[in-house]
């Protein structure tokens, strides 16, 4: 990140509790202006309760910012008004819409109260939105296609697609890599960085440490709901702490030094570090 760059998402303290599970335990999480910001922990760790309690459909304590809003005390609706938006850790299409229609329409929610909800909050995207985020996103090609006939690959990009024709002030991405082989996730991270530079930034979550470290600019470490390490991907790779949460297979990918080099790489005349 440059020095003195606005702060779109700021978050203090946020915490959630179910019944006697602590999910979230006082999470402090900035997201500046064309920054790339991965949350990542083992399953369980708090990830998907973190981009609920930010947009707002889980109670917690703290504080939550958007672009200077204090959001902690708003609807889901008004939080998507100021520019929040998501995807989902299942993405929903509607399969028999093509991919410009699915982006056309508002999404599908797990309740139709959510779906109401979320068809009167989201202004629809306009068709130079809508060609923009296709182009950005490399789905040009496909926009008369059928979401059925899309790979799971580009059923992930599609959704994230859906998330920022609307032209948030931040995307929050749960786990959009899930599912993909390790070349669609390596083109998926390429795929967001480009977003991000294009002006959105974002939040990716994941429990697979392999693409946010090599794509985000900072990365934050959730383990059973704190956080446990932040910092630049280099950073993070290295910290005890993270390589003893993640110990079994994925401890085997902090040390592969392919990523490390896929990671300057990727970053190479992206922001500099001050
Ligand atoms: N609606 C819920 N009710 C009760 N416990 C929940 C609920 N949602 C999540 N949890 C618990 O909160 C913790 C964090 O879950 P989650 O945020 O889904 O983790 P992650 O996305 O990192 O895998 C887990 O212990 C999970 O079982
Ligand atoms: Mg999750």
């Amino acid at each position: 990140m440059t020095g003195g760059e606005r702060r779109i998402l700021h978050t203090d303290g946020v915490s959630v509790s179910f019944g006697g599970v602590r999910a979230l335990v006082d999470v402090d999480l900035d997201v500046h202006e064309s920054q790339l910001v991965g949350l990542i922990g083992p399953n369980g760790a708090g990830k998907t309760t973190f981009i609920d309690a930010i947009t707002g459909f889980v109670r917690c304590r703290g504080h939550i910012e958007l672009d200077g809003h204090d959001l902690s005390s708003l609807p889901p609706h008004a939080r998507a008004q100021l520019g929040l938006a998501r995807t989902w850790q299942s993405i929903e299409l509607f399969d028999d819409l093509t991919v410009r229609e699915n982006l056309a329409v508002a999404s599908h929610r797990q309740s139709v109260w959510a779906a109401v909800r979320e068809t009167v909050s989201r202004p629809l995207a306009s068709t130079t939105a809508m060609d923009e985020t296709l182009a950005l996103l490399g789905l040009e090609p496909l926009a008369e296609v059928l979401a059925i006939e899309l790979s799971q690959a580009n059923r992930k990009l599609v959704g994230v697609a859906r998330a920022l024709a609307a032209g948030p002030r931040l995307l929050c991405l749960d786990e959009p890599a899930a599912g993909l082989d390790s070349r669609e996730r390596a083109e998926l991270g390429r795929r967001l960085r480009s977003v991000v530079d294009a002006g959105t930034p974002t939040l990716l979550v994941d429990h697979d440490m392999g693409l946010v470290l090599s794509v985000c600019d900072h990365v934050v470490v959730l383990d059973f709901g704190k956080v446990i390490a932040h910092g630049p991907p280099s950073a993070v790779r290295r910290d005890s702490k993270v390589i003893t949460a993640y110990l079994g297979s994925a401890a085997a990918e902090l040390t592969d030094p392919s990523l490390e080099s896929a990671d300057e790489e990727s970053r190479a005349g992206a922001s500099e570090e001050p």
